[in-house]
């Protein structure tokens, strides 16, 4: 299958590729699935992202992934983002990603999640530097239930 357009895009002309000195969220992940890795920064100013970069190692869709997901995020309040149910707020994460980049491959089907789980991990860093310990717990709680959204792209991988 082909990459679709949009991916494409985010591929060749990905967007806030780097680091953000001293941020104010920060996180890492190695996916599990393919030893892929993301670091995402966050500038965050009264519970609002200002600013959100990111480095990848990884394919051409958790690139387009990180680069139309930190363009999502940015100008977001945290707690819009991190309102409702744990599956509403993973599905609205997820869904800014997916609803922009098109038809993805099964076999690439475990990419955005991974760049989901990247942003709780710093949102949960942030969170608890802040003080606000119960949250920072919540959100670290969502990052293992990501992982079941790997297992749609399961058959193909
Ligand atoms: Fe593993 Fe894309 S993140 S192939």
């Amino acid at each position: 299958m082909e990459l679709s357009q949009q991916i494409k895009e985010h591929f060749y002309h990905p967007q806030n590729v780097g680091e953000i000195e001293n941020p104010d969220g920060f996180g890492s992940i190695n996916n599990p699935v393919c030893g892929d890795t993301t670091k995402l920064y966050l500038r965050i100013k009264d519970g609002l992202v200002v600013a959100a970069k990111f480095l990848s190692f990884g394919c051409a869709v958790t690139i387009a992934s990180a680069s139309v997901f930190t363009q999502q995020i940015k100008g977001k309040q945290i707690s819009q983002l991190l309102s409702g149910s744990d599956e509403e707020v993973i599905q609205r994460l997820i869904h800014l990603i997916e609803n922009r980049l098109g038809e993805i491959p099964l076999v690439k089907l475990h990419c955005p999640p991974a760049t989901v789980q990247v942003f709780l991990d710093a949102i949960s860093r942030y969170l608890q530097k802040e003080g606000e310990v119960t949250l920072s717990k919540r959100i670290e709680r969502l990052i293992p239930l990501v992982s079941e959204y790997y297992k749609r792209g399961e058959e193909g991988v």
